[in-house]
């Protein structure tokens, strides 16, 4: 009786279904193939598409989802191709046994584990696609035995350990990518044997050495990217000139010496940026008439440029921080360079005159930086022909004059910088054309008179500096009034007067606003407190008087107020105790009255309250009288030391502004530190994109607000209309720190089923060296669990059996949690702890999948020792 049950249970798992097949034909080979193929799929943890469901006995293994069958030889499986069916889990030893297979597919998928070495039973083996999993361990070395690989992609792992010496022996390899892992060790010479390579990617996977000379005997190679490594020395001249090549990448290494560059017809791609390279930009490459992106920045090149007229086919041209020393009217040369979109020439040595000429260059010029350079003269008034560009910065030269009024023909401008010069008279009233403006800085000028109205026509604007000119009259209501305004407003360091415009109140999303400097007047308007984004509010030196009013206790997360030296009354109100201030100068008013003991005023670091009338109380460590008592000597001393005092501020304050100015004259030695416009070009777009995203951050798209940030929910312009949700980080935070953003990326390359993706962090560094930090995550249509337990019920009791989760659903989220949680601890190669593990940290998809998201508090463990 057992025997027969086992009988025919073997019958029923191991063999092939007698209803379909005729017993006869059950041999080995389907036996092994149907074996190794459950053990493949008993492998898997998470199948969210249901792509394993065909995969049973009632169907033949040839018509299974994925798997394709030899047509010669039916019963040979020849592929197996699961890509991005979103599968968590290991790949099975078994796949050894499929020895037919001739590729193999299981690109963007969340494999994780070791590649199982049996993969080298796979002698058939021709491509190998595993790119975008969590694979880890080393790369296995007997993976050489598979000497039919034309195709090995394991791009986007977490792969480990040096590039096994053995791959010398894959001499059919066309195709290598190892980008984006955790390897390290240098480039094996041995790469040298792999004549065949036509592309080779070791991109970020931690490199280091010197570029093997021997490179150069791959003479079919086209495409090689070793950028982002830790790669040192000099690059050879004989590899510069293999003479197949079309992308030369090797960025962001440490390479240095100059480059030997012979001509190179094929050369479309030359990319050396954040390097030490050193010498002339070399005179041959004007010659690569097939050269569409040469980049360059952050090098240490010097001399002057050669003339590129011949580069037709030229898009995009950086040479930013450099030490090129050459005349500005180079650029005529560019005229023939008809398809040029990006032109980059920032933090260099160039001087004299733009010339006119420049208005011939491309109508596709979209991005024209000559920021930190020596050029003088007048903007040509031709400028106003290049209608292509989006963003244009001719910030810290010696230009001077008026702005021709041209400019306001560019009307697909999203970023003007003109800081930094000596441009007087007024500000052109054709601004206002430019609607699409996200950007207009016009600081540090002799810009004078009244603003024009005109501007109130930029209703994209997201940050409007005018600081540091010789500006009068009132702040005009049309500037106020433009609520897209919602990162920086500042106006300060001019003579503007009269009263803050009511219309204040309209600028609900900004974060930033200063009006410092100015001979302002009249009361702090009740309506500044509808701006309750603020977190940075300046209105020092000014003529304010009144009381602070009250209302300004909505401006809930405001973190550093100054309304020092104003003509302030009255007593400080309990409110800036209760605020999460973490600065506070009220100096140089007339307060009065008991200072609080609350929140920052707790410290006394935090706080400057000197040169009131009469402040009594608060902590001990403010040295103030007690309340109700008068104290006329100590009046009198803070007037002696107010005589003093303000000559000493003063000039301090002269030499610290002397100080800046010639600092900032200066291009930066430590390269480094400065953004690089490629980067901050691209984030400009994805941050352009995202704006539209979100329909300029509109109130309708807002899905929540916390502490930290707004998140909104946004479709990308992708091709695939991808709804997001962005959460924009607390929008200006001084010298914010590295490490989270470092870490969300980190995050990023994390995948499971049950954590919310971060899809992209996206940062950018605005011209106060402000960072702008968002990140966008995929948007869960059921929002977060908090929502479901807590608020649902409030509002419709009749609804509440509706409304609410039933039992199922939610062991089924507490399922969800815990998966996310195991794999968190032992899923993947980092030990992750969450840290804020909370309902409103956990999000329902459309189906209810619970996701844990917001990683904000998250810790990496590199690892985790058994105890
Ligand atoms: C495996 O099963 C198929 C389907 O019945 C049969 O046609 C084939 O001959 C079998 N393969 C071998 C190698 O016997
Ligand atoms: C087996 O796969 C077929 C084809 O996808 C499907 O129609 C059938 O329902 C599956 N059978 C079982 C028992 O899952
Ligand atoms: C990766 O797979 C997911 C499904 O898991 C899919 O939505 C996404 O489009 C895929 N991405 C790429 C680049 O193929
Ligand atoms: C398939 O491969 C595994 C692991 O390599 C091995 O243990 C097993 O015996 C093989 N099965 C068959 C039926 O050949
Ligand atoms: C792969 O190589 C290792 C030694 O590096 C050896 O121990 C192992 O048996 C080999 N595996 C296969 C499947 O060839
Ligand atoms: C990996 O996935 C990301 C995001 O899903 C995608 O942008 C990228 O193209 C994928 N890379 C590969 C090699 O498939
Ligand atoms: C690799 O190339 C070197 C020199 O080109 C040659 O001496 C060596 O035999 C080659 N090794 C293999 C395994 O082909
Ligand atoms: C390069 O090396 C430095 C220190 O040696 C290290 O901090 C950095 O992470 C490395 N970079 C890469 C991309 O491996
Ligand atoms: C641009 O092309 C024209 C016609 O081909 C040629 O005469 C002229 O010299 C070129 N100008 C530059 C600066 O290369
Ligand atoms: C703003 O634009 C509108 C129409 O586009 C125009 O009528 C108005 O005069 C402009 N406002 C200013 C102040 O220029
Ligand atoms: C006090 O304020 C200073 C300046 O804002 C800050 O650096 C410091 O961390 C604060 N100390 C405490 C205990 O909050």
């Amino acid at each position: 009786m057992a025997n027969s049950i086992i009988i025919i249970l073997s019958i029923l798992i191991f063999s092939c279904n007698l209803a379909i097949f005729s017993p006869v034909t059950c041999s080995s080979n389907n036996q092994t193939n149907f074996i190794s193929f459950l053990a493949l799929k008993a492998a898997i943890d998470v199948d969210p598409q249901g792509s394993f469901n065909s995969w049973n006995q009632t169907t033949y293994f040839c018509n299974w989802n994925g798997i394709l069958c030899s047509r010669r030889h039916p019963n040979k499986v020849v592929q197996i191709n699961l890509q991005s069916r979103g599968l968590v889990g290991l790949l099975s030893r078994h796949v050894g046994n499929l020895s037919f297979l001739r590729t193999t597919i299981l690109r963007n998928n969340s494999f994780h584990g070791l590649i199982p070495q049996e993969i080298s039973l796979l002698r058939r083996l021709e491509m190998l696609e595993f790119s975008n999993n969590s694979f880890s361990g080393p790369i296995p070395r007997n993976l050489s035995q598979c000497s039919n690989l034309v195709y090995l992609n394991l791009i986007d792992n977490s792969l480990s350990g040096v590039i096994p010496l053995e791959f010398r022996f894959l001499y059919k390899l066309e195709n290598l990518g190892l980008g984006t892992n955790k390897l390290s060790g240098p480039i094996s010479q041995s790469i040298e044997n792999l004549t065949s390579l036509i592309q080779l990617s070791l991109s970020y996977c931690g490199l280091k050495g010197e570029i093997p000379k021997s490179l150069a005997q791959l003479q079919a190679l086209r495409y090689l990217n070793l950028n982002q490594n830790n790669l040192t020395g000099s690059i050879h001249p004989s590899i510069f000139n293999i003479s197949t090549i079309l992308s030369f990448v090797v960025g962001s290494n440490a390479l240095e010496g100059s480059i030997g560059l012979s001509t190179l017809p094929n050369l479309r791609s030359l990319l050396l940026g954040r390097n030490q390279l050193s010498g002339r930009v070399p005179i041959s490459l004007s010659n690569a008439s097939s050269l569409e992106q040469l980049s360059l920045p952050n090098n240490f090149f010097t001399g002057s440029l050669s003339r590129f007229g011949g580069l037709s086919w030229l898009q995009f041209f950086s040479i930013a921080l450099n030490s090129i020393k050459d005349d500005i009217s180079f650029v005529s040369s560019l005229i023939n360079c008809t398809n040029l979109r990006v032109l980059d020439l920032g933090d260099n040595l160039l001087h004299g005159q733009i010339p006119n000429t420049i208005a011939n260059i491309s109508i596709n010029l979209y991005a024209l930086r000559i920021t930190y350079n020596q050029v003088h003269g007048i903007i040509p008034s031709g400028m106003g022909n290049l209608v292509g560009l989006t963003f244009l910065s001719l910030s810290d030269n010696n230009l001077k004059g008026p702005i021709p009024m041209g400019i306001g023909k560019l009307t697909n401008l999203q970023g003007l910088y003109f800081v930094g010069n000596r441009f007087r008279n007024e500000i052109p009233s054709s601004f206002g054309n430019l609607s699409l403006l996200n950007d207009l800085y016009l600081d540090n000028n002799n810009f004078s008179r009244i603003v024009p109205k005109s501007l109130g026509n930029c209703t994209n604007l997201l940050n409007l500096n005018l600081s540091h000119n010789n500006l009068n009259g009132p702040v005009p209501q049309e500037i106020m009034n433009l609520s897209s305004i919602s990162i920086s407003l500042d106006l300060s360091y001019n003579t503007f007067t009269g009263l803050i415009p009511f219309e204040v109140g309209s600028l609900i999303n900004l974060a930033y606003l200063n009006l410092s400097r100015n001979m302002l007047s009249g009361l702090i308007p009740n309506s500044l407190s509808s701006c309750n984004s603020l977190e940075q509010l300046y209105l020092k030196d000014n003529l304010f008087g009144g009381q602070i009013p009250e209302r300004l206790s909505s401006l809930m997360v405001l973190q550093d107020l100054d309304l020092s030296q104003n003509n302030l009354s009255g007593s400080i109100p309990n409110f800036l105790g209760e605020l999460h201030l973490q600065k506070l100068n009220l100096s140089f008013n007339r307060l009065q009255g008991e200072v609080p003991r609350l929140g920052v005023f707790r410290n006394k670091t935090a706080i400057s309250h000197e040169e009131n009338e009469r402040l009594c109380g608060g902590l001990s460590e403010l040295n103030l009288p007690p309340c109700p008592s008068s104290n006329s000597s100590k009046k009198t001393l803070s007037t002696r030391l107010k005589f003093f005092l303000i000559p000493i501020v003063t000039v301090v304050a002269l030499i610290l502004c002397l100080f800046m100015f010639l600092y900032r004259k200066k291009p930066n030695n430590n390269v480094s530190s400065l953004p690089s416009f490629f980067e901050t070009l691209f984030l400009r777009v994805s941050y352009a994109d995202f704006i539209k995203a979100t329909e300029g951050f509109s109130e309708t798209n807002l899905i929540g607000v916390g502490r930290f940030g707004s998140i909104y929910k946004g479709i990308l312009d992708d091709g695939q209309h991808t709804l997001v949700a962005v959460k924009v980080l607390n929008l200006i935070i001084k010298g914010a720190s590295k490490s989270f953003m470092a870490k969300c990326s980190a995050l990023r390359n994390i995948r499971h089923r049950n954590l919310v993706k971060v899809l992209s962090v996206c940062e950018s560094i605005d011209f106060q060296g402000n960072n702008v930090k968002a990140l966008i995550y995929e948007f869960k249509a059921n929002g977060s669990l908090e929502k479901w337990l807590y608020h649902n019920n409030e509002q419709d009791i009749s609804n509440v059996e509706v409304q609410n989760l039933n039992m199922v659903q939610r062991l089924n989220i507490a399922i969800d949690i815990a998966q996310a949680i195991a794999y968190f601890h032992c899923g993947t190669d980092l030990r992750i702890v969450h840290g804020d593990l909370k309902p409103s940290n956990i999000l329902l998809d459309h189906d209810m999948t619970a996701c844990v998201g917001d990683f904000g508090l998250a810790k990496i463990i590199s690892s985790i020792l058994p105890p």
